[in-house]
């Protein structure tokens, strides 16, 4: 067996990926992101992997979420912070209903470069590339902005590394601490599940009261004051892949630097293709969107590909298949799994087999088609005897009108309001959190009706 190299993928079929024009600047921009430090530790890509490998075991629970695409003209403090403070509390309704640790990972400091379903648009009569992320082109519909420049490249790495830094700052430097459980409550929550939140936050702060009554200090306790939180993207665009990818001195394996999981998108698992090429070699979690048309072939191929040696936490396959389609198509991946006897996490993206375009022309995505889709990926676990190990979302701490529905109910008319996603519509805060109590209260069913099978 020949070793695997940074480079193979490149000799491999690529789609999705741009042509960049100006070859000489493309490879100033590798040269230099090649040089510059990686964004993430390989130790910390392995303590992941582990955490993921009690998700496959139902002994910890994934939240995955964040952005569709980060945008450079969305960045700011507020922005991050709102959107890991949503996160916090989804994972403490998780952690609270479920009993178990909540794995948390963003689709953040990275999440930039966009599979798109056609390569031109058409507006007006005009057809011009389509946007690919700030990554590689410009979102406005003008011919310069839409040439892919090998340039914002460079601007990605700086923009994921400030984001990094500050969720590193805020997941330990006090603002994640547990004591902290009701300030990260978002003004505009004035909905229901808010109210359930607080009165949920209330029970913490007096369980930790309690704690320190009785002597266990909750005060100075590492574990109570701060929280892992990785970071993931879609590992779409190689050249910047390959460029951030480095040898890891401790294990003396390939690291993928740029975040700590990875995932290979719906359109780009072929595989003989360059994305699977790329994400075999390198030791980082890889996560595997499974679409309606993943073939329980292509599947065994793809587990023996990526997961040679069956390690746990390195494959989460992410189901998408949309509401009313999960019966259809996730027994029988589960049952390819099963004939493999392959370890793997599963979770359920209940975003991207749900996007419909509305009455008033926006892309979105019916709240309750969201919460159905995950009801139905629970109901087939259940069925099937086997481990829901995870929950993937396009969500944001804003407060936007994308998705319809919710119990602060978006309408089609509203989705003009405030629909400021650069790709695909994002929950917002409030649809997140209710989103949360459904997951919690699905995990919480599950922990009862086994407690219950075991008891009898
Ligand atoms: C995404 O996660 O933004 C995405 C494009 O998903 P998928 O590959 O599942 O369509
Ligand atoms: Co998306």
């Amino acid at each position: 067996m020949t070793h695997w190299q940074k480079t193979d993928w490149r000799s491999k079929p690529r789609i999705q990926m741009p042509t960049y024009t100006d070859e000489a600047a493309l490879n100033a921009v590798e040269g230099r992101l090649a040089s510059y430090p990686p964004l993430v530790f390989a130790g910390e890509a392995r303590r992941l992997k582990q955490h993921l490998g009690a998700c496959s075991r139902g002994e910890a629970f994934l939240l995955q979420g964040g952005d569709c695409a980060e945008s450079f003209a969305e960045f700011s403090a507020v922005s991050i912070r709102d959107t890991f403070k949503v996160m916090l509390q989804m994972a403490m309704v998780l952690t609270y209903g479920a009993k178990v640790p909540v794995v948390k990972v963003g689709r953040m400091a990275g999440q930039m470069a966009k599979p798109r379903s056609a390569d031109t648009e058409t507006v007006n009569g005009v057809e011009l590339p389509s946007y690919r992320g700030d990554i590689i082109n410009g979102f406005d519909f003008t011919s310069e902005a839409r040439v892919p420049d090998p340039t914002r490249m460079e601007q990605a790495y700086m923009q994921a590394a400030a984001t990094l830094n500050l969720l590193r700052a805020f997941s330990t430097g006090g603002y994640a601490d547990v004591h902290q459980v009701h300030q990260w409550t978002l003004g505009f929550t004035q909905a229901p599940e808010a109210e359930k939140y607080r009165e949920m936050a209330e029970r913490i702060s007096d369980t930790l009261d309690f704690m320190n009554a009785a002597g266990l200090t909750t005060d100075n306790n590492h574990e109570l004051q701060t929280v892992e939180f990785y970071t993931s993207h879609e590992a779409l665009l190689l050249e910047y892949e390959e460029a951030l990818t480095r040898i890891d001195s401790t294990s003396g394996k390939w690291l993928a630097g740029s975040g700590h999981m990875i995932w290979i998108g719906d359109r780009t698992r072929q595989p003989d293709g360059a994305h699977v090429e790329f994400c075999k070699g390198v030791q980082n979690p890889i996560g595997l969107k499974c679409g309606p048309s993943m073939t329980s072939g292509h599947l065994k191929s793809l587990m023996a590909t990526l997961n040679p040696d069956n390690e746990p936490g390195r494959l989460t396959l992410i189901a998408r298949f949309g509401a009313g389609s999960v019966g259809e198509h996730l027994p029988r991946l589960i049952k390819a799994v099963q004939e493999e006897g392959a370890v793997v996490n599963w979770t359920c993206d209940a975003m991207h087999g749900n996007t419909i375009k509305s009455a008033s022309g926006y892309k979105t995505r019916p709240f309750e088609s969201v919460l159905r889709e995950v009801k139905e990926f629970f109901g087939v676990h259940n069925a099937e005897g086997t481990i829901p190990g995870g929950v993937h979302f396009e969500m944001t701490g804003a407060d936007v009108t994308e998705c319809t529905g919710g119990v602060r109910a978006v309408t089609d008319e509203n989705l003009a309001d405030r629909y400021h996603t650069a790709c695909d519509p994002r929950l917002n805060a409030s649809q997140s959190l209710e989103l949360a109590f459904l997951v919690a209260e699905e995990l919480s069913a599950r922990r009862t009706a086994m407690a219950a099978a075991k008891a009898g």
